[in-house]
């Protein structure tokens, strides 16, 4: 049972800006960038830097990213797994009101479960983008940026990923960046080859 059918008393209204006249304003598509990987691997500086380098050449962009959205929409979710899926799923249906908006949109969640990036997809359909921040788990720890890897080694923290709440790998991303070994700008650069290829971008 889907949320939304609890609702049996309404309709649909459909809007006569569509996406598509949306995407002929903003003389470009939207589409779905879904940023996946452990803490630390990047995703959030990459969806920030691709969004900047966007930005400057007219595009409309918009990043949602974890630890932001944690603090309003997703305010009342810990790290359970079942809060976790409800983040994601949360995230899917935002993300995917922002492609009707006519936006690219990125989403920086380490969202760890592939059945939740599978449902993702399912919803978004072609446009959804699953980008694999590939770095480990070693060189996450070694940089902890937010000093939140030592804390959850001492115990302090439960349900950390990586640590104590596993991380799947995505199967079959459509990209795959090495976000341990590559440039921040080598990582932008290979997002902007595959937005070419896709059309989105010029
Ligand atoms: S997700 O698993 O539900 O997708 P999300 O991306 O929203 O996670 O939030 C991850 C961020 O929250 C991390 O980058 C980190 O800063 C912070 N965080 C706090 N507690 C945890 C935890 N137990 N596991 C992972 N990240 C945590």
């Amino acid at each position: 049972m889907t949320i939304s059918s609890k609702n049996s008393n309404i309709v649909w209204h459909h809007a006569t800006v569509t996406r598509q006249r949306r995407s002929e304003l903003n003389q470009h598509r939207s589409i779905l960038l879904w940023f996946t990987g452990l803490s630390g691997a990047g995703k959030s500086t990459l969806a920030h830097a691709l969004e900047e380098k966007l930005y400057q050449v007219g595009y409309h962009t918009f990043v949602l990213d974890g630890d932001n959205v944690r603090h309003g929409l997703c305010g009342d979710l810990s790290f359970s797994n079942e809060d976790r899926i409800e983040n994601i799923r949360r995230i899917s249906e935002v993300a995917k009101l922002f492609i009707e908006a006519g936006v690219i949109i990125m989403t920086a969640f380490i969202s760890p479960f592939r059945a939740d990036r599978e449902k993702a997809r399912q919803l978004v359909g072609e446009d959804f983008v699953e980008i694999y921040c590939h770095c480990s788990l070693d060189v996450c720890e070694e940089r902890d940026v937010k000093g939140l890897y030592k804390r959850a080694r001492k115990g302090e923290i439960k349900d950390f990923t990586g640590i104590s709440s596993p991380y799947e790998e995505p199967e079959n991303p459509e990209l795959l960046i090495d976000t341990g070994r590559q440039s921040l700008d080598e990582c932008v650069d290979q997002i902007l080859v595959y937005l070419r290829q896709r059309n989105i971008i010029k």
